[in-house]
């Protein structure tokens, strides 16, 4: 089965419209509904007196209708009774603001009183619900991200520092903290980051993130047992959030879930949108090892600054379908009917305020039936790629502080980037985690790995990916990779200080460039935004700077280490100019496209014995497949072939 569905809303609407939404779900061949993700304040209005009729109904009614039910615990959103018994568990911002209700996510995770009345509404829910025969998994809060810097958080933080340094000297010599006399004589001294004069530590900000990161984790930890120990056959999960908002490190929670769930709301348009489909997927499928659920997206509208895009006809369609293609195991959408208020009232819906006689529930129905064709064809296995792009949400944390050599340097426009080039040459791309311990091991599925923005990188990740290229790999770094051990210190000796010996080089100068002020290459290239003084030691010049005071400097390197190939590329590059050398890496790594030849409006995924055909274009796309009849893509669409036939 292929999930289809999505967040379900009951408590919102009259119990005819509930019936209404029931007919219309089996309709669209709707299998799964997420039920109750912020319902805390109907199943629990007064504290200790509980509602659950209308959940039993619901339940019941779903289940009667052959739809299964992921049931959520309603944590993420407190009722306003919480605040005011235990205004102690609202969070407080940076500034030292104490939040109110009134939005959502108003919590602090640390604080005793949140924790101990998050399980009572969990541990009510598992008890009544964990045999519900329409209970399909459950889904734990919501987009776990919420951070507070109060005095609980900070004797959290504490503790979690102290088991992690052991001892004081230990952090202070990690943190720097000679530097400004910032040197702490007892652990009691040490704060959340809160507003200050000037620039916080970078060390201490990267501790706190991940702390946080470590903290909510817990808060989920709590939850997931408890439901496990009521009836451990039902998977529990969370919904990651991916986008540029990141509280924590999915990598490391991903080895918590039963099933990575991830909510993506891509937001680009226009041609060559398509990438962040892609990368949203492919992130996805290497935090869940090969299988994971799209929980979120949006049918048509979302939220995006300045005005809302719609999404062309057909979109809908071709967006989750590619998510499958790309190993979800479902298609689920924020959310079923557009509601009447709230705060988000704009959203859109697969039911949306016009009602079903709506082209965006017409493609629903259509894609429901698409779904349930394609289920029993659908191999198990995930999409095979011989390239990956590494993922580190701590580098991303540590390059979003203030203090760095440019303002245009940013983690995910970089990682993106990588991805979206590899993507457009047809290439299967995964991801790998250098933070994580199993890195050597996945590194062995490569010919191929590129590093952008890897900033932070542990003794035992450079000595894993080191290996990787001694054992035959293509390794590419970019500038700014290498850089900081992983309490963000310096590597000293010239940069990149954990990839010299492999690239063969070091980096004695950073000349960060003016925006709109390119530097020339004497391949014709540019480089933008980024510059640096590259010394060779080894390494094979292959483009030179052509300008400035770095005229005829290396600016792009190969060096040859053990069995393998590390590349270097120092100045920052458009998608053209990186998709060159990229294409270059791939050629001699053998690394090749899913279907060689394709237009640029097709993409091809290959799962299985099944090849995905995607037209992202205006126009058809004819692709020949050897030995078989050219298949057609009509502008907008999608073909599944059989490899059978390719
Ligand atoms: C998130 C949330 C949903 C909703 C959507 C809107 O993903 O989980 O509750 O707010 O965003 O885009």
């Amino acid at each position: 089965m292929i999930y289809f569905g999505g967040d379900y809303n009951p408590e919102q609407w009259p119990a005819d419209v509930v019936e209404e939404d029931v007919a219309l779900m089996r309709r669209a061949g709707v299998n799964i509904a997420t039920v109750g993700v912020f319902s805390w304040s109907d199943l629990e209005p007064e504290p200790g007196r509980y509602e659950f009729g209308w959940l039993d109904r619901v339940l019941g009614r779903l289940h009667d209708a052959g739809i299964g039910v992921a049931l959520a615990t309603p944590t993420a959103s407190p009722p306003p009774w919480f605040t005011l018994a235990h205004p102690g568990a609202m969070p407080v911002t940076a500034d030292g603001v104490r939040l109110t209700h009134g939005s959502r996510d108003t919590y602090c995770v640390s604080a005793p009183a949140y924790r101990a009345a998050a399980r009572n509404i969990v541990a009510e829910l598992a008890e009544r619900y964990a045999h519900h025969p329409a209970l399909t998994m459950w889904h734990v809060h919501n987009e776990y991200g919420t951070d507070c810097r109060c005095d609980v958080t900070a004797a959290a933080f504490r503790s979690w520092l102290e088991k992690k340094h052991g001892d004081l000297d230990v952090l202070n010599e990690v943190w720097t903290t000679s530097f400004w006399s910032q040197r702490y004589s007892d652990w009691a001294q040490i704060m959340p980051p809160r507003a200050t004069q000037y620039l916080p530590n970078p060390a201490h900000v990267l501790d706190f993130r991940r702390f946080l990161s470590d903290e909510l984790l817990g808060g989920f930890i709590e939850q997931r047992d408890l439901l496990r120990a009521a009836n451990p056959d039902v998977p529990i999960t969370t919904n990651f959030v991916q986008g540029g908002w990141v509280s924590v490190d999915h990598a490391r929670w991903a080895g918590e879930v039963d099933i990575v769930a991830v909510d993506h709301y891509p937001a680009a348009t226009g041609a060559g949108a398509d990438a962040e489909t892609a990368f949203g997927g492919d992130l996805a499928r290497g935090w869940g090892r090969g299988s994971w659920l799209l929980m979120e997206t949006a049918p048509n509208l979302i939220y995006t600054p300045g005005r809302m895009h719609a999404k062309e006809p057909g979109q809908l369609t071709r967006n989750s379908l590619d998510y499958v293609a790309r190993g979800s195991r479902g298609a689920m959408y924020f959310q079923w009917r557009q509601p009447r208020g709230g705060a988000e009232l704009f959203h859109s819906a697969l039911v949306p305020h016009a009602g079903p006689d709506s082209p965006v529930f017409r493609e629903a129905v259509g894609l429901g039936r698409t779904l349930k064709a394609l289920a029993p064809r659908l191999p198990e296995e995930p999409p095979a790629a011989r390239v990956a792009v590494a993922w580190d949400a701590p580098s991303w944390w540590a390059l979003q502080g203030g203090g760095l050599p440019s303002a245009e340097i940013d983690y995910l426009t970089a990682v993106q980037q990588a991805h979206r080039v590899l993507h457009r040459s047809g290439l299967a791309v995964d991801f790998v985690f250098p933070g994580m311990d199993d890195l050597r091991e996945r590194l062995t599925a490569y010919d191929m790995v590129v590093l952008p923005h890897l900033f932070l990188v542990s003794d035992e990740a450079a000595a894993a990916l080191r290996d990787f290229v001694a054992s035959g790999g293509h390794l590419v770094v970019d500038h700014l990779s290498g850089i900081a051990d992983p309490a963000g210190r310096i590597r000293l000796g010239g940069y990149p200080g954990a990839f010299r010996d492999v690239l063969g080089l070091r980096v004695v100068e950073w000349r960060p460039l003016a925006g709109g002020t390119p530097i020339a290459l004497d391949n014709g290239d540019r480089g933008i935004r980024w510059s640096e003084r590259v010394e060779t030691a080894g390494a094979e010049t292959l483009v030179r700077y052509a300008g400035d005071v770095l005229a005829g400097a290396p600016a792009i390197t190969r060096n040859r280490h053990g069995a393998g190939t590390a590349w270097y590329v120092s100045p920052g590059l458009d998608d053209d100019a990186l998709g060159r050398i990229l294409d270059r890496v791939a050629a001699e790594a053998g690394v090749t496209p899913v279907l060689p030849g394709l237009p640029p409006h097709l993409t091809a995924v290959r799962r299985g014995d099944l090849l995905f055909l995607f037209n992202h274009g205006d126009v058809p796309g004819t692709v020949a497949l050897p030995g078989s009849d050219p298949v057609t893509v009509q502008p907008g669409g999608f073909q599944c072939v059989e490899s059978g036939r390719v």
